[in-house]
């Protein structure tokens, strides 16, 4: 084993208070889920989230599905109507992900959201998962535990190949259950189709009768055939201020608040010292801060487009061109 891969340690006691030492040191571990393994930060520290970021590579920042332990940590985090209510009751813990509005005193990082008004939340069905946040007390984000652009995780092996060098610890509790990743609701739409089916979530057979009793091969139970997923993309929208946006701004022109980044000063900065991981942890938070303040519009300082870099740009681009 090369000096750069990740320690591998079994799933127990020990490796838990391991696990949460990271955690609340403000790094990220990957964790087993019933579905894939997962990459966990703390979800209330942008420079955690912005760690998992940099670890996987990922070219740019899409939501992140909050773990909790259970609904009430779920509510104090996220609005519940009624229909979300019912699909967490039935379907908790388990591989179910919704995505509700987010409550504006709920303290999640606006990294995770990467600036919505919505957050993905789930509660997972495992036993280490639901150790570490215990452990921790926090809720935790945690994205598939791979580079950005291979497969997901399902075994400790898989996180060890695919983020040697990118972080510190993987536990291991075998393979996962379910091996593909949660399905994503919202409202009654399937974003994310997964290991819960549209039958299992929404028919009345699903619905009196819960998932042990499903009889495979019931017609009832099939998916409607008009109700098809969509892709996540087409309904999470890309955060962008409601102002216009201006990239690679050295300095201020009339009108603006500039967003500074290293020797470029602004009316805020990402950060002062050049730092990307920062700059990342800081970006939506600074981006609203903008679109509130009394200025028409809105400058930002070149980024280098190196390392986490790139995923700045890609969200900044996304909000100088909204429609694009
Ligand atoms: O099974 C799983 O869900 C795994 C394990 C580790 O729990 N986690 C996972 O997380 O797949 P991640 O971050 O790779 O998936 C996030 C997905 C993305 O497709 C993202 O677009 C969607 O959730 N998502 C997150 N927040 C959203 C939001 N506010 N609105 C719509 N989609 C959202
Ligand atoms: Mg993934």
């Amino acid at each position: 084993m090369s000096p750069t891969n990740p320690r591998i340690l079994l799933y127990g006691t020990a490796a838990i208070a391991e696990a949460a030492e990271v955690i609340r040191a403000g790094g990220c571990v990957a964790m087993p889920t019933e579905t894939v393994y997962g990459l966990a930060a703390d979800a209330t520290d942008s420079r955690a989230v912005a760690g998992i970021y940099e670890a996987k590579g990922r070219p740019s920042f899409n939501p992140l599905i909050v773990h909790v332990p259970d609904l009430a940590a779920a509510e104090r985090i996220a609005l519940f109507d009624a229909v979300a209510r019912d699909l967490a009751t039935r379907f908790w813990p388990g591989p179910l992900t919704l995505v509700l509005p987010v409550r504006a005193d709920a303290g999640i990082a606006a990294l995770v959201t990467a600036g919505l008004d919505t957050i993905a939340i789930r509660v997972p069905d495992h036993r280490a998962m639901q150790a570490l946040l215990a452990a921790t007390g926090k809720p935790l984000a945690a994205p598939s535990a791979n580079a950005s652009g291979s497969i997901s995780p399902t075994r400790a092996a898989h996180v060890a190949a695919s983020l040697a060098g990118r972080i510190p610890l993987v536990i291991d509790d075998g393979p996962t259950s379910a091996g593909i990743e949660s399905t994503i609701v919202m409202g009654r739409t399937i974003l994310r189709p997964g290991p819960l089916s549209q039958a299992d979530l929404f028919s009345d057979k699903g619905r009196s009768r819960g998932l042990q009793s499903e009889v495979p091969g019931d017609p009832a139970l099939r998916p409607s055939p008009e109700h098809k997923p969509v892709a996540p993309g087409q309904l999470a929208s890309h955060y962008a201020p409601g102002k216009l946006l201006r990239l690679d701004a050295a300095e201020r022109h009339e009108g603006e608040w500039l967003i500074g980044f290293g020797d470029v000063a602004g009316d805020d900065t990402l950060s002062a010292s050049g730092d990307l991981v920062e700059a990342a942890a800081n970006l939506f938070d600074a981006l609203h801060r903008a679109d509130a303040s009394s200025a028409p519009e809105i400058a930002v300082a070149p980024i280098p487009e190196t390392g986490i870099g790139v995923a700045i740009n890609d969200r900044l681009r996304r909000a100088a061109h909204p429609r694009s």
